[in-house]
């Protein structure tokens, strides 16, 4: 009988910044989810990837002076190196620059402009770089971006958009009679509520302000936008659009798309109205996970908070991070990733219960049996609750994993490891194995314990694989099957147990955290930013022609409808000048007046925004721009020339 298929994606991830812990999240749930499907006799297709393409992309690439394709196969090893170190077993790996992906999104967009989908007009709105985003006047908060909450650009161009509206009472009702569809519920609610319900806007789907994308191939100037790149992996990845469809067939819809919280509304929105335009059907589950903070807040670089899953392997081993984020996280909801609460948690639950549990069993069958595990032939009715217990774990981490309640699972787990430690406490083998005549009573409570041992470890399996192996490896079976644990009999009577190391060795949590603590303190003294390398050589002549002057500042307001921009009156010495710079989100006119700056003089004048703008005022600032410094001359005379 062929297996019955299973479809689960993670986002495909911007190449742009280093993975963190909450990037790690979405896989290593995906990867146990994928795990325990194939256990359980599904054939499974498990998908990860890159979003390669985009304005920022090309933009870093150019500040290191290489081609994007480049600057992203360099990322895109070193995000494959991290899936494997966190034993992510996916089946297939997509790149957006994958030529199969460029030219099946070609066709997509073609098609739906062919059938009046997708139509030319033009942009005008609120841009942020970092996202890939336009936002309305409406839809910023605090005249930022509503999701990165960095500063945005006004930007104008001509865009292809797509009628998303003419789809939106179709999707409405389609969120309405497939409850399941968007999960948790909450977030269904929000999308019905905040989005889809007063009326959606059409989506801008294509670029002519940069060129690293997917060319529109009937209007060269245009890159295919973000969006319908993007979220297009999901089918392209099977072969939907090229010769080779079998996958496509097998697998389409997806089963589930695993996503964070913050691209739900991509996903249940414009990616099934794409289906719908494309008259494919839609998956059956989009669900939105919550954010993985630390100490109560947003990681990000310039807070400095950013967990790196690199530095908690190298310390901890892979399976303590990976069963800290999928037990400690309620999967749907925010989590908080603490280093103190985690390594208690490695302490109590992996040590104590676990290991332990191994290491006496193990200890026990050779201290009293020459390491030979013996036969079940005395047994008693304490036995049953073990037993019973061993044999309806099964069933509860298959419904929890059903229903992606992925702590739960692990919380059955632990109660059957837990169910064994006290099995131990009350049948004291330590003291049946001073009387002979119990001697078969004691065999029976070590084949029991062995047993749940074997059950333990083929259900934690998909969690966390490689405890799995070693419990297999000391408990000698090579009975891994889930059909096997129907019956508690699984364990061959007459194996010899390999006694290895603890599992879990204690942690000493004060120690630890000192040096965890250490450790951040030296990356990040270490840590070197990405350096802007330095332009093509000029000569002192070439740096002549430019005039900087100290000027001081006489009076400075904002420009009208323009977020970024302020309109300086400045101080020559002999004449006056107005000045427009993009400086108001880092100062306030009021901070300026009366300050001396740096003036290039003799640049030609321009209008910013209607302004006439006659020169420029220098200013510093970070590579991401999240520190901008106007320099500061010091107090000399207006006029005084910079050289
Ligand atoms: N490229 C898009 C996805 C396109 S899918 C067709 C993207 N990439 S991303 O790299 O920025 O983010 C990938 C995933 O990481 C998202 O699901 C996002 O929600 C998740 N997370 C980013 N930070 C996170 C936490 N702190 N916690 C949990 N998940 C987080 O978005």
């Amino acid at each position: 009988m062929s297996k019955k298929p299973y479809y689960i994606t993670t986002p495909i991830y911007y190449p742009s910044t280093k993975l963190h812990i909450g990037n790690t999240y979405t896989t290593v749930a995906a990867d146990a989810i994928s795990r325990f499907k194939r256990l359980t006799g599904y054939d499974v297709m498990f998908l990860t990837g890159t979003d390669e393409h985009g304005q920022k992309i090309q933009r870093v690439a150019e500040e290191k002076g290489i081609t994007p394709k480049e600057h992203v196969d360099e990322i895109v090893a070193g995000i494959k190196d991290l899936w494997s170190m966190m034993n992510i077993s996916y089946d297939k790996f997509i790149r957006t620059t994958d030529d199969y992906h460029m030219k099946a999104v070609q066709d997509i967009f073609k098609k739906l402009y062919d059938q009046g989908d997708i139509y030319k007009s033009s942009y005008e709105g609120w841009y942020c770089t970092p996202c890939e985003s336009f936002w309305t006047e409406t839809q910023l908060v605090n005249s930022n971006c509503p999701d990165c909450g960095r500063p945005v650009e006004r930007s104008k161009e001509e865009a292809y958009f797509f009628k998303m509206s003419k789809y939106a009472d179709k999707l409405i009702q389609y969120i309405e009679e497939h409850p399941d569809f968007i999960q948790p519920e909450s977030r269904k609610n929000e999308m019905l509520n905040n989005f889809l319900r007063p009326g959606l806007q059409d989506l801008c789907v294509s670029r002519t302000s940069f060129n690293w994308g997917i060319p529109v191939t009937f209007d060269e100037s245009h890159v295919i936008y973000v969006w319908i790149d993007a979220l297009s992996n999901y089918i392209t990845a099977l072969g939907y659009g090229n010769d080779d469809t079998e996958l496509y067939k097998k697998f389409w819809p997806a089963d589930v798309h695993l996503i964070g919280k913050d691209i739900l509304r991509f996903h249940t929105i414009y990616w099934p109205i794409m289906l719908m335009a494309l008259g494919l059907p839609l998956p059956k589950q989009v669900f939105g996970h919550g954010w993985l903070l630390v100490d109560g807040g947003k990681m990000s670089k310039s807070k400095g908070n950013v967990v790196d899953p690199v530095t908690l392997v190298n310390s901890f081993g892979v399976d303590p991070v990976r069963y800290y984020l999928l037990r400690e996280i309620p999967f749907g909801s925010d989590g908080l990733f603490n280093n103190e609460i985690f390594i208690k948690k490695i302490n109590s639950d992996l040590c104590n219960d676990l290991g332990n549990l191994l290491s006496r069993t193990v200890a026990m069958v050779e201290k009293y049996f020459g390491g030979v595990i013996p036969a079940q032939s005395v047994k008693e009715g304490i036995d049953d609750e073990l037993i019973n217990l061993a044999l309806e774990t099964p069933k509860k981490v298959e419904e929890s994993i059903n229903e992606l309640k992925i702590p739960e699972a692990l919380e059955a787990i632990f109660d059957l490891i837990g169910r064994a430690n006290k099995y131990i406490d009350e049948t004291t083998p330590w003291i049946l194995a001073k009387d002979e005549a119990k001697k078969d009573r004691l065999g029976t409570v070590l084949y029991n314990l062995s047993e749940a041992l074997r059950f333990v470890s083929i259900l934690i399996s998909s969690f966390l694989p490689d405890t799995a192996k070693k419990i297999n490896e000391q408990i000698a079976t090579t009975n891994v099957e889930w059909d096997s644990l129907k019956e508690f009999n699984g364990t061959v009577v007459g194996t010899k147990v390999v006694k290895g190391d603890n599992l879990f060795p204690r942690i000493d949590v004060d120690a630890k955290l000192a040096e965890l603590e250490a450790l951040k303190e030296a990356e990040s003294k270490s840590s070197k930013r990405e350096i802007i390398p330095i332009k093509e050589e000029i000569t002192i002549d070439d740096f002549s022609k430019i005039d900087l002057r100290v000027v001081k500042v006489i009076a400075c307001e904002p420009v009208k409808g323009a977020k970024k921009l302020l309109k300086l009156k400045v101080d020559l010495g002999n004449e006056e000048r107005q000045v427009v710079s993009g400086i108001a989100k880092d100062y306030k006119p009021e901070e300026l007046v009366g300050k001396n700056v740096v003036l290039v003089a003799n640049l030609k004048p321009v209008k910013l925004r209607g302004e006439l703008s006659q020169g420029m005022i220098l200013a510093a600032s970070t590579d991401d721009d999240s520190i901008l410094k106007v320099v500061d001359p010091g107090e000399l005379p207006t006029g005084s020339v910079v050289r």
